[in-house]
Formats: C-alpha cells, sequence, structure tokens
C-alpha cells in the first residue's frame, strides 16, 4: 500500500514552494500526498492554491488579523496535532521557516512521525535577521529526518550542525520549478497578467522598479525608511514603482500613507503568482526584503537590491545579481540610482544565474522519500 505523506503549508511561500512537490509525490509510485493547509495566510494563500489548481484535504483556517506569534504557533500546534491524530499519516513534509512548518514539524515529533524538511540548512548566522526565521529554521532542522538542502552551501551549513550526510539530500530548490511552470504558462498566454499588462502601457518608456516588503524584523523605523526611500526614487521622471503590497497592516500602515499619493508609483493588492512572475519579467530592477524574490529575480537576471542586513540565502549575492543594501534610505537610493544611471554596473548584474536550482527538484525530493520507505520494509 502507498505511504501517506502529509504536507503541511499555511503561507504564500510555502504553497508556491510546495504545490510542485505535491503534484511529483502524485506522480510517485509507492507514495500519496494528502495535504493539510493550516490557512496562517488568507487570501495570498488562496491565490496560490487557485492558480495551482490544488484542493486541500483539510483546512484549518486559522489566520486572524494582526495575529501575533505565540496566539498563532498556538492554535498551529493544537490544529494540526488533531489533524495528525485523525489522518495518521507515515510521514510529514514542511517547507522552509514559517510558523507553520515549526509546528508542523514539532506536531510531528510529537507523534514519532518521520519528518521532511524541504529547504533545509539555510542560514543567516544572526538569530534576529530574519526573526523568527532563523530560529524555526533550526528547530526544524532538529526534528527532520530528511533534510532537502536546495544548494551545496546549505549542505555544508547542517554538516556544520552535525546532520549525518546520509541524511542530506540537495535536490535544489523547488522555486525554480514553480518559477518554470509559470514562466510556461505565460509563455502561451502572456494576457494571463491581466494586473500587470495594462501598467506596462501606462508605464511604457520608464525604467520599472518593482518593490515588495513584509519582514517582521523591518517593521517600525526600517518600513519607515524603506517607504521614504521609494518616495525619493519616485521623484525621478525615467522610473515606474509597481508595488504590491502585503496584506500585514503593519506593513500597510507604513506604505500607503507614505506612497499613495504618486502618480508613477502602483501600489496593488498581493498578486497572483502569474501576475507577480509578469512584473518579475518586466522589471528592470527589483528592491525587497522577500526571501522568495532573492531566488527568482537571479533566475530571470534581474538584479536585486535586498533591504535587509543578512541574508540565508548568500548564492545570488555570490551569482552578482543580488546585492545586500539594508533599510537605510540614502543608501537604498544611491545603489539604486547607480544602477539606473549606470549602464555597465547594470549589465554586470543583470545576468540570469541559477543557483538555486534546474526545476527538478520536486521530482527528485519525491523519488528520494518513496525510496526512504523501500529502504525500510
Ligand atoms: C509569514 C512568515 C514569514 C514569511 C511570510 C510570507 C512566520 C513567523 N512568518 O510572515 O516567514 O516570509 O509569512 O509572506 O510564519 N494577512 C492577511 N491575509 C493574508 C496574509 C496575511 O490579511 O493572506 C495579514 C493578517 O493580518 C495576518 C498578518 O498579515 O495576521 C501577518 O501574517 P503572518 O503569517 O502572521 O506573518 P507574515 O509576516 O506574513
Ligand atoms: N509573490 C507573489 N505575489 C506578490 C508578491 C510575491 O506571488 O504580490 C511571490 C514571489 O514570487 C515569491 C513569494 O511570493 O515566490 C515570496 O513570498 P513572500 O515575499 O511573502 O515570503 P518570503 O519568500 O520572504 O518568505
Amino acid at each position: 500500500m502507498a505511504k501517506r505523506i502529509m504536507v503541511i503549508f499555511g503561507t504564500r511561500p510555502e504553497a508556491i514552494k510546495l504545490f510542485p512537490v505535491v503534484t511529483a509525490i502524485r506522480q510517485t509510485n509507492g507514495v500519496d500526498p494528502v495535504v493539510l493547509v493550516t490557512g496562517q495566510h488568507r487570501e495570498m494563500l488562496d491565490q496560490v492554491l487557485d492558480i495551482a489548481g490544488l484542493v486541500p484535504d483539510h483546512d484549518l483556517a486559522l489566520m486572524q488579523p494582526g495575529q501575533s506569534l505565540d496566539e498563532i504557533s498556538a492554535r498551529l500546534l493544537t490544529g494540526i496535532g488533531s489533524v495528525l491524530d485523525h489522518e495518521q499519516p507515515d510521514m510529514v513534509i514542511v517547507q522552509g521557516d514559517t510558523a507553520t512548518a515549526m509546528c508542523g514539524a514539532l506536531a510531528a515529533y510529537y507523534r514519532k512521525l518521520p519528518v521532511a524538511h524541504v529547504e533545509a540548512g539555510l542560514r543567516s548566522g544572526n538569530i534576529y535577521h530574519p526573526w523568527p526565521e532563523e530560529v524555526n529554521r533550526k528547530i526544524i532542522g532538529s526534528m527532520a529526518d530528511l533534510h532537502f538542502a536546495p544548494t551545496e552551501t546549505a549542505a555544508v551549513a547542517l554538516r556544520r550542525e552535525a546532520v549525518p550526510d546520509a541524511h542530506i539530500f540537495v535536490t535544489g530548490n523547488t522555486v525554480v520549478d514553480a518559477l518554470h511552470w509559470v514562466t510556461d504558462k505565460l509563455r502561451h498566454a502572456p494576457e494571463r497578467a491581466n494586473i500587470i499588462a495594462p501598467l506596462e502601457a501606462r508605464f511604457a518608456g520608464k525604467r520599472i522598479i518593482g518593490v515588495t516588503t513584509h519582514r517582521r524584523e523591518n517593521f517600525g523605523s526600517g518600513m519607515a525608511d524603506i517607504a521614504d526611500a521609494i518616495r525619493t526614487l519616485a521623484a525621478r521622471d525615467d522610473v515606474a514603482i509597481i508595488f504590491p503590497v502585503h496584506l500585514n497592516p503593519q506593513v500597510r500602515s507604513a506604505i500607503m500613507p507614505v506612497l499613495g499619493d504618486l502618480a508613477n508609483v502602483a501600489l496593488l493588492e498581493p498578486l497572483d503568482y502569474l501576475n507577480f512572475t509578469r512584473l518579475l519579467q518586466i522589471a528592470d530592477l527589483m528592491l525587497t526584503d522577500s526571501g522568495g524574490v532573492q531566488e527568482e529575480a537571479p533566475a530571470l537576471g534581474k538584479p536585486v537590491l535586498v533591504m535587509r542586513d543578512t541574508t540565508e540565502r548568500p548564492e545570488g549575492v555570490a551569482a552578482g545579481t543580488a546585492r545586500l543594501v539594508g533599510t537605510d534610505k540614502n543608501r537604498i537610493v544611491s545603489e539604486a540610482s547607480a544602477l539606473l544611471d549606470d549602464a555597465v554596473a547594470y549589465a554586470a548584474m543583470a545576468q540570469a544565474h541559477n543557483p538555486f536550482g534546474d526545476g527538478h527538484s520536486a521530482g527528485r525530493i519525491a523519488v528520494i522519500i518513496s525510496k526512504w520507505f523501500t529502504d525500510r520494509p
């Protein structure tokens, strides 16, 4: 009988990076997926489920506006635990570093179920950047049986923490699988990017800067500085800014009042993955504190200025496509202006690199899991 693999996720980036894994498990002999979404995010999660055509087996619908870390974690642990008791899967998969992933792994560990960790081994070395994700990821690493490291750098970090070699698999990052899937759809039907298409016409002839921000460690002065920097950049008449604003109320209250009144700044609701990928394709430059965007931009050859002090994804910086600029207003403005004004510096960064994967990571993960069970009759 096929082993039942419970795939647990709850936020937008987890959904993007795990829908290819669910598909791959479905296509692999000996394993069947059971999908549990926690609803840590609601609208932003549903956008991905819709596009991927994924119907969860369980939806805990846990999100509450302005949820604190301890409130969401408590609801996650008890909610996931009761579904595990009901379903009794053979293995649990979590991805990355969110509260959902950490509580999913913990609930599985409490039941002595094997845990597979997708995107294992990313480390910034600073427990407050990203906060609380650096520690979430380390906690999951201490409980996982299978560690799917996206890159050799991540595998080295796991070995340094004494994870046995036989439990580490370098698979690439499934975000590249997702990106290939969506760029393929856009190639055949670019008009599906129905929100970006009119903006392309409205801002024709301008240099496009795409922006996202949502990190908790940037709340307060960091996000105020980011908003000021974007306002200053928008004073240039050769640029237009396209900024899908995260639904976190702390983000919206920092961004909307500062940038809401500018003709060349389009503040948008969060974009579905088709429209966001289209934004990446048309952007000259991305400004972001997102983890996933740091992986997608290099894959598409788009320079990305990372508005953080540290990164657990050094591969984009090493490849030359990403640069850490922090949240200081003057630094963001000067680094972005330098790229816009210096064609040589721009060309040096705008090189497509794919240090994060080849688009076949999910298939590798499914096969390794299936084999893990056949090796243990
Ligand atoms: C979470 C993850 C972070 C990930 C980010 C992706 C943790 C600790 N952090 O942070 O690692 O990078 O998601 O975006 O798990 N909201 C909505 N609708 C949505 C989504 C969010 O209204 O679809 C609002 C709600 O008010 C919610 C708030 O945003 O309470 C914050 O969401 P939450 O998941 O707690 O934190 P993020 O900052 O999004
Ligand atoms: N993304 C999206 N719509 C948006 C902004 C981002 O689909 O409006 C995608 C983006 O392509 C990436 C993921 O969401 O794959 C990143 O999510 P987020 O920045 O919220 O989280 P992080 O990656 O920092 O954990």
